[in-house]
Formats: structure tokens, sequence, C-alpha cells
């Protein structure tokens, strides 16, 4: 049980992806770092906040290993009083999964985190960020940082007889006024779920352009408020995040939950 007031948390770890960009063959959060699957990290980094009252687990459906890891860690959580961890089949998107996930979430939760499994090494500091605000009234909190690099919108274009594909800009928004959004995200439960209700009735198009459940929020008309972010809370989508991460956990002045 956590000391954060009368409210009760969950955390939802979205891991049903397949992580073809990683180019292991296999589910992102099933990927080793640090020698161990990345939903284990993203696991314990919850459990290290003191966050959560109850887990929820998204994961890739019909994955036997990665539901067999997180059955050990129930026993483990079980011994040491730990939160409840529920595991739920994921679906075809991200949106998806975390319905499933929000299926398993109990009556008497009132907030909810939902976290990516491929951000394993989200440190306590963003939990307690979210918490903070969810805690001052907000009903939707993420975690951001500021974007180092100027962000363009483009459109496909074409040069010469050729007809050489390149993309021509429309327009440079201020980088000042720009964050980078990461996860977790902090929810109160019921706008959660109106927004989630939302989400069920786009169609497949729309439903792929939703990348995060704050966008989902933000379409019922609601307010999302943001906080610090976490560099150490990268999204592991390439070969060289990976690489940046295992750097992380092995350097002598980043030891590992440490916020840089
Ligand atoms: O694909 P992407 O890296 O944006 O996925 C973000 C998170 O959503 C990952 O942790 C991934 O496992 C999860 N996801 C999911 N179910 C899907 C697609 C993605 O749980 N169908």
């Amino acid at each position: 049980m956590n000391d954060l007031g009368t409210g009760k948390y969950a955390v939802v770890i979205v891991a049903a992806g397949s992580g073809e960009r990683l180019g292991f063959g296999m589910p992102k959060a099933k990927v080793p770092l640090g020698g161990e699957p990345m939903l284990v990290h993203a696991i314990r980094g919850a459990l290290k906040s003191g966050v959560p009252d109850q887990i929820c687990v998204a994961l890739p459906r019909g994955d036997v290993e990665l539901r067999s890891i997180c059955e050990t860690l129930t026993v483990e959580m079980a011994g040491s009083n730990g939160p409840a961890l529920e595991l739920v089949n994921g679906g075809d998107s991200r949106s998806e999964s975390v319905r499933a996930a929000l299926d398993a979430v109990r009556g008497d939760i009132t907030a909810v985190l939902i976290h990516d499994a491929a951000r394993p090494l989200a440190p306590a500091e963003v939990y307690e960020r979210i918490t903070a605000a969810l805690a001052n009234g907000a009903k939707a909190v993420i975690p951001a940082l500021a974007v180092v690099d100027t962000i363009k919108n483009v459109e496909p274009a074409q040069l010469g007889d050729s007809g050489l594909r390149v993309e021509r800009v429309q327009g440079t928004p201020a980088r000042s006024q720009l964050r980078a959004i990461q996860t977790p995200q902090g929810f109160d439960l019921p706008t959660l779920r109106r927004a989630h209700e939302f989400a069920a009735t786009l169609d497949a198009e729309a439903a792929a352009e939703i990348t995060d459940d704050a966008m989902l929020v933000e379409a019922i008309g609601e307010d999302v408020f943001v906080v610090q972010g976490s560099s150490h809370s990268l999204k592991i989508t390439t070969p060289t995040d990976l690489l940046l991460a295992e750097a992380l956990l092995q350097g002598p002045l980043a030891p590992r939950w440490v916020e840089g």
C-alpha cells in the first residue's frame, strides 16, 4: 500500500507491442537490458516508486515466456507484501492494450499511471511528480522534456524529372513551446475511462494515430498538465537507444533509478 494520501493507484504497463523496429525478432518487452527483460525493469521501476497498490501488465497475446517471468515476480512481490500483479493479453493497438489492462483494474483504485515497457528506466522521481500533481487536483498529468532539435511539419514531395522522392517543409512550430512527452502518464480513473470509451468509437485509421493516452483526454476536452520528465525515461525503439540504456545501467555516475 502506498502512503500517498487517500488515493489508491494502479500502474498499467503496456508490453504487448511487437518491437519490430528494434530488430531482435521478439517482442520488445522481452529484449534483455542489463541481463533482464525490459519489462522486468519497468515493473521493478514502478515498485521502487512505492506508488502502485496494483500493477496491471498487458502482455503479447500467447507469449508464454514473459507470462512465466511475471508469474515469478508475482510470487516475489507477494512474499514482500508488495502490490498485486495482474496479467492480461494485450490488443492489436497500444490503445486496445491499455483498455484490456483497465478492465483488470480493481474497484477501489482511484487513479492510474500508464507506462510503456519500452521506457524501462523511468525513475521514481517522475512517478512522484505525477502523483503530486494528481493529489493536487489534476485529472491528467504527463512527464515531458524540452525539445532540443528544431521540429518541422513536412509533406511528401518529388524533385526533378526523375521524381526523386523527398519531403517539403510546411512550417516550423516555435521550439520553446514544444515538449517531448514520456510515460508514466497519470490520470484520475473516471476521466481515463471516459477517454477510452471515446477511443473505442474511433475507426482503425484514427485509432492508429493515437500514440498516447493524454491525446484521448485532450479529445474529450479535459486539461492535461505537464511535469518534468527525465532523460533516463528514454524510449527504446532502435538498437542505438538500447546501447544508451545499457550505458546508463552500467555507468558509475548513473546508478540505476537515480535521476539524470
Ligand atoms: O510501438 P511503440 O514503441 O510506440 O509502443 C509503445 C508501448 O506500447 C510499448 O511498451 C509496447 O509494448 C506497447 N504496445 C502494446 N500493444 C500494442 C502495441 C504497443 O502494449 N498492440
